[in-house]
């Protein structure tokens, strides 16, 4: 594009939103939507990339991600000014497993936080998109949707459901000029995993698990583990059988 790149950034204060915003924050792109559901932090991310990069016009549109009709506002917000050339909908927390088991209202807000809302976002998006027959819209699921386990089935079925979406999305888009990068980090070190961190986990460098988003969305991928050797960890245990999974505590 002549006029530089538009990129839209939801849940852009998610630590590997941001780390993922300061690698776009170069020549080439002219604006930057940071969505949010916090009016504070997202205003608050703005004010640094706009020190780090002031060239970037940046814009922060503020809603409820739990709202389909404030989602589908602020997707129209977000691209009122510019069609968004780069979309990434980075949104979502990992529940504690025991109380989504304990609790059905923490269960419900865990997949709809984790994999409806995300998926209402990219459905907002995507009809701009196809109207244009131009743009790439990543959206982040994670390792934890490739198989169900007892530690974390309620946020893996919440990012399984993202996962089945966005292969969905890609047979639609498959001969337009729209491309959807679907993105399954391994374990990253972000305010997410500060607990697990906490319990000596090993856990990927946040800016690490952003330069192959970054990459991956420029190369319009379809699928990008980020570390890339999440993709053989995972291939191994989608495959395990069953008796042998049934014996480890993951
Ligand atoms: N970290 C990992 O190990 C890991 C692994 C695989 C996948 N992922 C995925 O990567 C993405 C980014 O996560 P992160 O690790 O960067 O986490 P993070 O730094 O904790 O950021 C979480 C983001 O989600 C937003 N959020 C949390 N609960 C929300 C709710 N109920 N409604 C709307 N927004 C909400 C937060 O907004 P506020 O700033 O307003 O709180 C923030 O923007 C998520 O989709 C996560 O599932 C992370």
């Amino acid at each position: 594009m002549g006029q530089g790149q538009s990129i839209v950034i939801v849940g852009a204060t998610s630590a590997i939103a941001e780390q993922c915003a300061r690698l776009w924050l170069q020549p080439g792109v002219a604006r930057m939507v940071l969505m949010g559901r916090n009016a504070g932090r997202v205003q608050q991310l703005a004010a640094d990339l706009r020190v780090r990069n002031p060239e970037v016009e940046l814009q922060v549109v503020v809603g409820d991600f739990g709202d389909p009709a404030d989602i589908g506002r602020m997707v129209d917000e977000a691209v009122a000014q510019h069609p968004a050339d780069i979309v990434l909908i980075a949104h979502g927390y990992l529940p504690d497993q025991a109380a989504c088991q304990q609790d059905l209202e923490a269960a419900r807000d865990a997949l709809h936080c984790n994999g409806i809302s995300p998926v209402l976002f990219a459905e907002a998006f995507l009809q701009h998109m196809t109207a244009r027959n131009a743009g790439t819209l990543g959206i982040i699921g994670s390792v934890a949707g490739d198989r169900g386990r007892k530690s974390n089935y309620v946020y893996g079925a919440a990012k399984g459901l993202v996962t089945r979406y966005a292969q969905g999305l890609q047979h639609r888009v498959a001969r337009s000029g729209v491309r959807v990068v679907l993105v399954k980090p391994g374990p990253t070190d972000t305010p997410m995993t500060a607990h697990l961190k906490a319990q000596g986990a090993k856990l990927a460098d946040a800016s690490a698990v952003a330069q192959a988003i970054v990459r991956g969305l420029r190369l319009g991928r379809p699928v990008v583990y980020a570390p890339a050797q999440w993709a053989l960890i995972m291939m191994v245990i989608r495959h395990l059988p069953r008796f042998l999974f049934n014996r480890m505590d993951i």
